[in-house]
């Protein structure tokens, strides 16, 4: 099969861009030594893995050696959850007393599943924030729920269902105020939002490559070097002994190669992704009865359009969609009323019956001004199509 000729799924993945190829590609059969090799060739690959953290520890203001090299997202989340929930339960004399950690109800389930199986085996609290209907954590729960043994507070810097913007600033200094470390998921902000570790006040953070144009199989873990976890893999002590495994070195610089170029771009490509975006969110629900945004209507990633649709399943859209040659997809894994619906739209008050209606769009380098045209002039009347089909038609 051709690629989509509109892909609107770049909160999903995004291609390897050709400057992140060029530099991956001799890592793989001229430079393959291992990075732990004392011979030329390892000393090599070892420059271009200290070369990738420190253009990664620059980007987020951050010191090399905070930056660990993972295999994704899921796996960075992980690391700092696991690793210091670990870390404060080690000591014997720890296990008897009380624990507690705070996530968001809107968090990835890399976040938030390990917190419930954590918080399950360990037998300790955990608080869920709540979010508004527009999927926002009000600081002021924040405020409520921190409590003197709150081992860690995580809240996701940007939604890849809806779109919305965490007040991770705030969030972050309350967290501070009470000596709680701050753990944001960021997989969705490079390239479309700012990370700066210092002015932001994150303590911890995660990163995967294939959301911007970078390679997949390849995440970073920022670890401030005050925060203590216990490694979640052992075995050789790579990466400042937080992760063992022989270090994927061509995946590394490629994501550093993307990284360096996606923090580039931002200036130019965020005000035009947005404008394009700003298309969508105007003429859809115009466009559409029963069709509405869902997230925050400004508070959101530049690139990030999604909508509810009321009274249709999604699903029949996303196939009308590719078959116009336009990938999109709904958010979230679940899209069918017969499984859970997202636990996202829920925690925002969508009901169960609307929530299957969720559509997300999300632009990027290759989208055009033809490509929205082209969406605008296919979705309107595949809607009406399916609806006059769905027993559920409203
Ligand atoms: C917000 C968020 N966190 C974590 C992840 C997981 O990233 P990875 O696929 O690299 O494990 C994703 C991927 O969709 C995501 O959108």
């Amino acid at each position: 099969m051709s690629n989509p000729s509109v892909y609107l799924d770049h909160s999903a993945t995004t291609p390897v861009s050709p400057k992140a190829l060029e530099a991956m590609l001799p890592y793989f059969s001229e430079i393959y030594g291992n990075a732990s090799g004392i011979y030329s060739q390892g000393r090599k690959a070892k420059h271009a893995l200290e070369g990738a953290r420190h253009t990664v520890a620059d980007i987020l203001n951050a010191k090399p050696p905070e930056i660990v090299f993972t295999s994704c997202g899921s796996e960075s989340d992980n690391m700092v959850l696991r690793g210091v929930v670990w870390q404060t339960l080690q000591r014997k004399t720890n296990r008897d007393k009380s624990h507690h950690l705070i996530v968001s109800a809107i968090e990835h389930k890399a976040v938030i599943d390990t917190a419930r199986q954590l918080a399950d085996f360990f037998s300790f609290d955990l608080t869920i924030l709540p979010v508004d209907g527009s999927g926002r954590v009000d600081p002021d729960d924040l405020r409520v729920a921190i409590r003197p043994d709150t081992m860690l507070v995580s809240v996701m810097a940007a939604n890849n269902e809806i779109g919305t913007l965490q007040p991770i600033i705030e969030l972050a200094a309350i967290s501070r105020e009470q000596g709680v470390p701050f753990h944001t998921d960021a997989v969705q902000a490079p390239g479309h939002i700012s990370l700066d570790v210092q002015a932001q006040g994150i303590d911890s953070l995660a990163l995967s490559g294939h959301k911007f144009y970078g390679p997949k199989g390849v995440g970073v873990a920022y670890i401030r070097s005050a925060l203590s976890l216990i490694a979640a893999q052992t075995g050789g002590g790579h990466e400042g002994k937080h992760r063992a495994g022989t270090e994927n070195v061509a995946g590394i610089v490629g994501l550093a190669t993307a990284l360096r170029e996606a923090e580039d771009l931002r200036p130019s490509e965020a005000p035009r992704l947005r404008a394009l975006r700003d298309r969508l969110l105007q003429a859809i629900p115009a466009l559409i009865p029963g069709a509405r945004i869902s997230g925050h209507p400004t508070e959101r990633l530049p690139h990030h359009a999604s909508f509810l649709f009321k009274g249709i399943e999604i699903q029949g859209i996303l196939m009308g969609l590719d078959m116009a040659g336009i990938a999109a997809s709904s958010g979230s894994a679940c899209t069918s009323a017969a499984q859970a619906p997202s636990s996202v739209l829920t925690a925002m008050g969508v009901s169960a019956a609307d929530a299957v209606g969720h559509l997300r769009l999300t632009l990027g380098r290759s989208t055009t001004d033809a490509d929205i045209d082209h969406l605008l002039e296919t979705l309107s009347p595949l809607v009406t199509r399916l609806r006059k089909l769905s027993p559920t038609t409203h």
